[in-house]
């Protein structure tokens, strides 16, 4: 049994969920369930991201202050996370005093290790990113990610010596000791180390929603500092346990730069190792357009598990696109989606199968399960290649209907009962056999298949996916 972490972003809790969200934690889950069908130690981390002036703002918009806030919008991560039948094995909320306990040792750790120095920040800053522009980042004197004027700001900070960690990060990610996924990203991650990134700040002057530095109370960590730590102190930082380091981090594209570079300096100067992996996903996009709040394009995750239920809400999130790349959502066609793989797929080919072995089997038919290839599956997986692995196995529910279409195990029965047994004892090995497959992905349909055709008696039962 060997141990694997993975985590996704802890999410900023200025709004709601949405389904840019939903998306990493879900494939999360899916990547976490299919590790611990295979019998590894799985620890899975999500979260939520509570500090900094963005989520101070966005209190004072709602009338609220800062921790009531949180709370409530925290709870909100949480219910979307329960309505998606997400399994995380711990959720770690920023204002937490574990995490704050950690932060302040780490900080204290960087401190003593050399690595931070005073300075000064004159420059621009988006609260929409959390984060310090240079002019080249904006597009017609905005960021193009929240479409805002970035503020310019003067402020004293403590500065993290990236410098001095640079070549060492450039080498982990050349070497592959930091593996970034896909290519693409990493030669992103490279070239942006080419260009020269400046020290960073670890502190902020003036926002006061935030952790106060141990040894200057006028300056509270940087959210994003703060943030990244999140991966150890939900693991006890400064203890550590066997799950360090990280297996993976899942990230969407705009957060690569804090995760493949400044998370792994920290991480070298703190004398902790760094993360094996890093895989960088696309965006959900609406009309081309990346979806946020500040855009007011979103999509809410429970309306899909309302409109669709949790298996199908799963399912249409994560077989849009290839998980690597952005793709552009369009809502008008879930209805179609969700008919022809689950309705009128997976749903009705189990109940007629099940249906013909109730009515001229009595119930029962001894069959084997179908050995689909298991390795190419645990490729895909490992690959993260979602939907590939959805479409291999919808060709499969394909070819299992041909077979119904082209035998008729309904009309053979009155000829040949011997071969009709020999078609549905077949076809029903090939859907448990599937159903396996698609358990990270719909677990509750999946074991309710497992059951109807492994569990005494089989019988056509109640419609999986109702017809939309
Ligand atoms: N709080 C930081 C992350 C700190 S991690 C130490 C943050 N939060 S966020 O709420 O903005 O969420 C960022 C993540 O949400 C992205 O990296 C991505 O994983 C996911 N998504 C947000 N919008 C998305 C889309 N439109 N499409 C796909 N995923 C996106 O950044």
């Amino acid at each position: 049994m060997s141990k694997f972490y993975i985590t996704t972003p802890i999410y900023y809790v200025n709004a709601r969920p949405h389904i840019g969200h939903a998306y990493t934690t879900l494939a999360a889950d899916v990547v976490s369930r299919w590790r611990k069908s295979k019998g590894d130690d799985v620890f899975f981390l999500t979260g939520t991201d509570e500090h900094g002036a963005k989520v101070a703002e966005a209190a004072k918009a709602a009338g609220k202050e800062p921790q009531e806030f949180v709370d409530s919008v925290a709870l909100e991560f949480k219910d979307a996370w329960k309505h998606l039948g997400i399994e995380y094995s711990d959720f770690i909320r920023t204002t937490e005093s574990r995490h704050q306990k950690g932060v302040v040792a780490f900080l204290e750790k960087l401190k003593d290790a050399g690595a931070l120095c005073e300075g000064e920040y004159a420059g621009l800053y988006c609260t929409g990113c959390e984060s310090f522009k240079t002019e080249k980042e904006l597009v017609d004197g905005k960021c193009p990610d929240h479409n805002r004027a970035p503020e310019k700001v003067t402020e004293k900070n403590w500065f993290f010596k990236l410098s001095d960690y640079l070549k060492k990060v450039e080498s982990l990610i050349e070497n592959d000791a930091i593996r970034i996924r896909p290519e693409s990203a990493k030669k992103e991650a490279l070239g942006l180390i080419k260009q020269k990134l400046e020290d960073f700040s670890v502190s902020r002057e003036n926002v006061k929603w935030g952790i106060p530095l141990p040894w200057d109370a006028h300056q509270t960590v940087y959210v994003w500092v703060e943030a990244l730590q999140n991966y150890i102190t939900a693991l006890g930082y400064p203890k550590l346990d066997a799950y360090w380091p990280a297996d993976v981090h899942l990230i969407g594209k705009d957060i690569l730069k804090f995760h493949a570079i400044y998370w792994p300096a920290m991480l070298l100067a703190a004398g902790l190792p760094t993360p094996k992996e890093i895989f960088v996903h696309g965006y959900f996009t609406i009309d081309g357009k990346k979806m946020g709040k500040s855009l007011g394009n979103v999509i809410d995750p429970n309306e899909l598990v309302a409109g669709y239920g949790q298996d199908a809400a799963r399912y249409l999130l994560l077989s849009q696109f290839p998980f690597g790349t952005d793709g552009d959502v369009k809502a008008e066609k879930f209805v179609e989606q969700y008919n022809a793989f689950l309705v009128n797929g997976l749903g009705n080919l189990a109940a007629r199968a099940a249906a013909l072995i109730e009515n001229h089997f009595n119930g029962t038919i001894l069959f084997g399960e179908e050995q689909l290839d298991r390795a190419e599956y645990d490729r895909l997986m490992g690959e993260f290649k979602f939907d590939e692995v959805l479409k291999f196995l919808q060709a499969k529910l394909g070819e299992l209907d041909k077979r119904m279409e082209e035998e008729k195990p309904w009309e053979l029965v009155k000829k040949d009962k011997a071969r009709a047994e020999q078609v549905l004892a077949g076809v029903a090995g090939g859907i448990v056999a599937i159903a396996r497959e698609l358990s990270p992905f719909l677990p509750s349909a999946s074991e309710k298949i497992i059951a109807q055709f492994t569990a005494g008696s089989i019988a056509k039962g109640e419609p999986l996916f109702p017809r939309k």
